[in-house]
Order: structure tokens, then sequence, then C-alpha cells
């Protein structure tokens, strides 16, 4: 097997080989429960191209591909909400195995019996979840979530114990393969000239590295200006730090969820994805990045003007950050396009290389 990537595999035929052969396989992250907690709630996400919605029936939740069986429109208009599992066009509603029980004017127009009904249940996919993280797959038989996740299933467990509800989430479009983008949180080496003026001055220090099968950890020291900041944060807003994690802390869970920790106070779940267009078919050197930032769990008397203030600035600081970051991405995705080498991994890119170790074996090559 080959030991990295090469050109080729950040091009146009590669997107669409991971879109038939890696992401349908994968355990897929796509949101909280908290997102989905209330009745009728929904997520949808495109996974390999397929649009797929999460719908909560009662105590459960469940997937199906987001298109009706009558005459295919879409169920769900956006991404999230509330609302039975209804297709706007005509009104067919499904029920918690997809299958459509209402549908207007059937006794007159379509005679479906139970049978029929069922042969026409929408394609459902396995969900599960670990802590509050929601991961859908769309082709079954590999290793349960639990397995798959192994020692980084408890960095789940962690934050959805440890962290409230986002204060700051957006979807942001890069002009790079997925896969830069991973890279890019899976070394430090980078920051001292990307990011003088922001990471730079958060952490000091070495890298410490730890692979987990496809996935890895990475650990580094805060700054004392960092953690006096955190400390007084924490005191104000009378913030519970997860007592596990006390540096910058930081995990990534193949494919394309990567968590990063301040201080055990503060949270960015971040996921790196193609871009597909309507017809499912993946748009090569794009991908979004969508990302979630948490605060510790709060004890009750913090006042609520202080909280908004700590959760502007940092909205703010990770907007500059990830500024940052999407612009040498994107030039390292345009450079990659030139090249007919791999590039040259140093010792302190030891995750770059177990994550396209993962890859390789993932996709056969
Ligand atoms: S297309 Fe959905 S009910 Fe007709
Ligand atoms: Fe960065």
């Amino acid at each position: 097997m080959r030991a990295a990537l090469g050109p080729n595999d950040y091009g146009a035929a590669t997107a669409t080989a991971e879109t038939r052969d890696l992401f349908p396989r994968l355990w897929h992250f796509v949101g909280f429960l908290d997102e989905v907690a209330a009745p009728d709630g929904y997520l949808v996400r495109t996974i390999a191209g397929v649009p797929v919605v999460v719908q909560r029936f009662d105590d459960d939740i469940r997937a199906f591909r987001d298109v009706c069986s009558h005459r295919y429109a879409r169920l769900h208009a956006t991404d999230s909400g509330q609302g039975p599992l209804r297709c706007p066009y005509h009104g067919w509603t499904y029920n918690r195995d997809g299958v459509p029980m209402g549908i207007p004017g059937n006794d007159a127009c379509f005679h479906l019996d139970r049978a029929d009904k069922a042969a026409l249940a929408l394609a459902r996919y396995e969900v599960a979840a670990r802590g509050r993280f929601i991961f859908v797959r769309l082709v079954p038989g590999g290793a349960p979530l639990d397995e798959w996740l192994g020692p980084l299933g408890t960095w789940l467990d962690a934050v959805s114990d440890g962290f409230a509800a986002p204060f700051s989430q957006a979807p942001l479009d890069w002009r790079a393969d997925w896969k830069m983008g991973m890279e890019n949180v899976l070394e430090v080496y980078h920051v001292d000239a990307v990011h003088p003026e922001t990471f730079r001055t958060v952490t000091e220090g070495a890298w410490i590295c730890a692979e987990h099968g496809p996935h890895s950890t990475g650990t580094i020291g805060l700054t004392a200006e960092t953690r006096r900041w955190w400390d007084g944060v924490a005191k104000r807003l009378k913030l519970t730090p997860l007592t596990r994690f006390t540096n910058y802390d930081h995990a990534i869970i193949f494919p394309n969820l990567a968590i990063g920790l301040t201080a055990g106070l503060m949270a960015s779940v971040q996921t790196y994805e193609p871009v597909y267009g309507p017809d499912g078919g993946v748009q090569p050197g794009r991908s979004t990045l969508r990302y979630r930032l948490s605060l510790a769990r709060q004890q009750p008397g913090a006042s609520a003007a202080a909280r908004a203030g700590v959760e502007a600035h940092l909205a703010d600081f990770n907007r500059r950050l990830l500024a940052e970051d999407q612009t040498v991405a994107e030039a390292a995705w345009a450079g990659t396009m030139q090249m007919d080498r791999p590039a040259l991994l140093g010792g302190n890119e030891g995750r770059i290389r177990a994550f396209h170790a993962a890859w390789l074996r993932e996709m056969g090559r």
C-alpha cells in the first residue's frame, strides 16, 4: 500500500470514487440530539450525495432518504426544523417505518393497499447516537458505532455531558477538497506562519499526538495569558470546566469530524464535507466546513450580558481564525492540482500520515 496521498487523490476522479466507495460505508456525524429534541424535530444533511432526513418520532429518531416515493419531491425544504414527514407536493404522509400511510385520494385514485404502501417505503438508513452526537451510515453491515469510535467515544460523552448547545454555528464554503480542511487541523506546524495574531497567542509547547485506529488526538499547552483569560471567564460566567481536558485538546473521528477543546471550557465541533450538486454529483475542489462553538455548562446566577459579551468575542475570534485557515487551505488545494508527486510530511505532521493511511485503507488503495 502507498504511504501518503498524492495529487490524484484530491482531484475529480477521486472525489467521485469517495462518493461511491468511502462515505456511504462510514458513520457520518450529522448533528446533535438537541436539534431533533422537539416533537417532529428533523435535520437534513447530504451524505455521499444523498439527501438524508433524521426525523424524530416520539421517543425514537430514524433516518430516511429525503425524497418522496410518489413523484420524488424533497420532503423537507429546510436543513432543520419541526414538522411531520409529509411531502409538501401532494401531501403524502410517512410513518416511522417510512411507509406512506396518509395518501390523499388513495381510495379514488391509487387504490394502494397495505402491501402496496409498504413497497413504497422510503429508503431507510442506520442512525445511532453517542452522547448527543448523531451519526448516520448509508450502507449497513460495518462496525457498530461504539466499536467504530473506539476510545474516542469517551470524547463524545465528555463533550455531550459538559457543554451547552452551540452559541455560534455556520456552514462555510471552501474552494478546497475536504481533505485539505482535515489535514489543516491535524498539525499545529502552520500556526506561527498563518495565525500570528490569533491561534499563536493561545498555545505553546509541544504537540503530543496519539493514533486510535483511523482516528487521532493531539494536545498542546495553553499560554499563561490564555489560561488567565479562561480562568477569569470561568469565574465570571460560572462555567464548570471538564477536568479531563485542560490544554488545547483536539480529536478527529475519521473521516471528517474534528473537535477542539480549549481549557475544557470551549468546544469547537467541525465537519469538513464534499459539496454535491442537486443530482448528487460531487463538485470537486469544494467543501463545506460546518462549525459549532459551545461553552461549558453554566451554573445559575451568571450575568447573561457577560456571557453574551464573551460569546461575541469568541465567535469573532473563530471567524478570523477560520478565514486564515481557509486562505491557506485553498492555496494548497490549487497548488496540489499543479503537482505530480506527494507532499512532504515532517515528523510534526504524523497525524496527517495516520489520516492518509486510514483513507488509503478505507478506499482500498
Ligand atoms: S411528490 Fe410527494 S406527494 Fe406527490
Ligand atoms: Fe489553522
